[in-house]
């Protein structure tokens, strides 16, 4: 997720200075490196956010219009090179980018053979040169070409997503957006019009806007701005007022963040596995590990390490790899690993799982691998971090900044990135074609299934509400859904501030069991795989101490219905990919319950979203 801003005007106003205020309310979007370009003065790039890039804009930097960027890298370390906005190869044709043109590297091959040369690694790069191609193709002099042609016979031959806004030099007061999966609005100003990810920055100026939806293309200038389709076909639609103020834009209308990222998780699995799964073949192409296949043949065991709700994702992993790619795997939280004097040589891979790359205990951990000889992989979501830098390689999990300290998408990212590196390390070790066929068949449908639990929100505040009295809470679960009663109980403990405990649904009644009573209900995850009869048996022993019990089932069981309290129903799957569906009931239920206690779901006591001291 990258934030996008773009600005043209008459009214002789400074269009840097609207350029770079409108980029700070973006900055929730990405903040790893930023970029300005107006054509009256050129380019200024940088890495860090928009305080970075106001220290590096000369005075005279002024003009009338231009495009603005905040990056969170996918493609390309977070470097100056790298930000945005990106130019064709004569500097005439910049554009700004939020998304993945999936089809970057054969568009990039094809323009390099006809002369375009590239400065950086970034995907976007390639639609400014294809804009330019377009351009020198329709021939006769440059003044004559026509710039609206070109951008949509080169948007027509993009494949991926994409929220963008272009420029040209030479017609200095026109901007082009376009949208496909990533979010574009138009601000409608009197004399002056505005491109951007989200209303944020442009309600300072109007409260008058136009959402494009996907497929559509939309040409702004001072006086004026026009929609159409990528066929060309015209597109009419009114303005909406928009009554929100800054803040609830950029949560996207929800009240908390939390929510919003929640709401994402479809859209963050698709991002994971975006280009990652050959279907037909049954294998994980993970362009992160090219470089040290070999070295991951002969690795005999992982050890995973991570801390909190990404140590959890790794206790998922764990199951995963060793059922389907049949390597030993251990996962340690990184606090402990770092102290102890683990058995570690050159055949182990130690993985660290880290939303933000940059857990001090869990880099440790790693550095601790290291010095012992071991291959050293991450899976991170920030790119460029401490983390990504440091390992030998690693797979990024494409979920986009989190900006609530409760980690929730991410840890739906990480848990598909530790199912496709099932598939990548597995098919190296055996795994059928037909197993990795149904792998990844599964994961695609996934997104889907999260839609349909995250229509049933309403009836889980609702459920929310109703134990919102309570003040503790146990969550069990067994097999692949163990790590998930833990992840449940750290999400409703860390925002809600009770007790809430994890627990392997066979451990309970070696001591928690002596807890139960009619006031101390469980969470009880028994959807329907391998161990469904024995999570029966462990609800039947709390139904018979009177303890309350919430059940996630599958779509479609009646009989558990009978057994419990309340259920929170979720689509079937396959079991290694039931916690990326379990999870998401849990986060809701964890969510609504503080949002009822009125407490700062974002920003809870005692905790930073991440944690860089021991
Ligand atoms: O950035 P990381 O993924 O390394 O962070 C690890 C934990 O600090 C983090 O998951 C923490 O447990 C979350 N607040 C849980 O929601």
């Amino acid at each position: 997720m990258c934030g996008i801003f773009a600005y043209t005007g008459k009214k002789g106003k400074d269009a840097g200075g609207i350029l770079l205020n409108g980029l700070l309310s973006l900055e929730y979007r990405g903040y790893d490196s930023a970029g300005i370009y107006m054509p009256e003065s050129g380019s200024v790039k940088t890495p860090g956010a928009v305080a970075e890039l106001r220290k590096k804009i000369p005075k005279d930097f002024k003009g009338k219009s231009g495009i603005a960027h905040l990056r969170w890298a996918t493609h390309g370390e977070p470097t100056a090179k790298n930000a945005h906005p990106h130019s064709d190869c004569g500097g005439e044709i910049w554009v700004v980018h939020n998304g993945i043109i999936e089809n970057f590297k054969e568009l990039k091959e094809k323009l390099s053979k006809a002369g375009h040369t590239f400065k950086s690694d970034s995907d976007t790069e390639v639609l400014a040169h294809l804009v330019e191609e377009k351009l020198s193709a329709q021939g006769g002099s440059a003044s004559g070409r026509n710039f609206e042609k070109a951008a949509l016979a080169a948007l027509n031959e993009v494949r991926g997503t994409y929220g963008i806004a272009l420029q040209y030099k030479k017609e200095p007061d026109r901007i082009i957006a376009a949208r496909m999966g990533s979010p574009i609005v138009l601000g409608l100003g009197d004399g002056e019009h505005f491109i951007a990810s989200d209303p944020s920055p442009i309600l300072p100026h109007t409260r008058k806007v136009v959402f494009l939806e996907d497929g559509e293309v939309a040409v702004i200038t001072p006086e004026s701005h026009r929609i159409f389709r990528l066929d060309a076909t015209k597109v009419k639609r009114k303005a909406t007022e928009i009554d929100w103020s800054a803040e609830e834009a950029q949560k996207g209308g929800y009240e908390h963040f939390m929510l919003k990222e929640i709401m994402e998780g479809p859209e963050v699995v698709r991002n994971t596995l975006r280009g990652r799964l050959i279907e037909e073949k049954g294998l994980a192409k993970l362009g992160g590990l090219e470089g040290v296949t070999k070295q991951l043949e002969k690795v005999d065991r992982i050890i995973m390490v991570a801390c909190g709700t990404a140590s959890y994702a790794g206790m998922v992993g764990e199951y995963m790899l060793e059922e389907h790619a049949r390597i030993p795997v251990e996962v340690e939280i990184g606090s402990e690993f770092r102290y102890r004097k683990a058995v570690i040589n050159e055949r182990t891979a130690v993985v660290g799982i880290s939303q933000s790359g940059e857990t001090l205990d869990t880099l440790e951990a790693l550095r601790e691998g290291k010095r012992h000889g071991a291959l050293t992989l991450g899976i991170v979501n920030t790119v460029g971090s401490t983390i990504a830098r440091e390992t030998d390689a690693g797979v990024y999990n494409h979920a986009g900044p989190e900006i609530s300290v409760a980690s929730t998408k991410a840890f739906l990212s990480q848990m598909t990135a530790l199912a496709l590196l099932t598939i990548f390390l597995g098919r190296q070790r055996g795994m059928t074609q037909k197993e990795g066929k149904e792998i990844a068949r599964e994961l695609k449908a996934l997104p889907e299934k999260i839609e349909k639990i995250l229509e049933q929100r309403g009836a889980i505040e609702k459920l929310a509400k109703k134990y919102s009295k309570n003040r503790d809470f146990l969550y069990i679960g067994r097999k692949y859904n163990y790590a998930v009663a833990f992840e449940g109980a750290i999400k409703l403990k860390e925002i809600s501030y009770i007790h809430a405990e994890g627990c392997g649904a066979g451990e309970m009644k070696h001591g928690p069991i002596a807890m139960i009573d009619e006031h101390f209900p469980t969470m009880a995850i028994a959807t329907k795989d391998s161990v469904y009869e024995k999570m029966i048996s462990n609800i039947h022993e709390i139904k018979a101490r009177k303890g309350p019990v919430i059940a996630i089932a599958t779509e479609g069981d009646k009989e558990i219905a009978r057994l419990v309290d309340d259920v929170m129903y979720v689509p079937q799957t396959i079991e290694m990919l039931s916690p990326i569906l379990n999870v998401v009931p849990l986060q809701l239920f964890a969510y609504y319950f503080a949002k009822e206690k009125g407490l700062n779901v974002d920003r809870p006591r005692n905790l930073a979203k991440s944690v860089t001291v021991e």
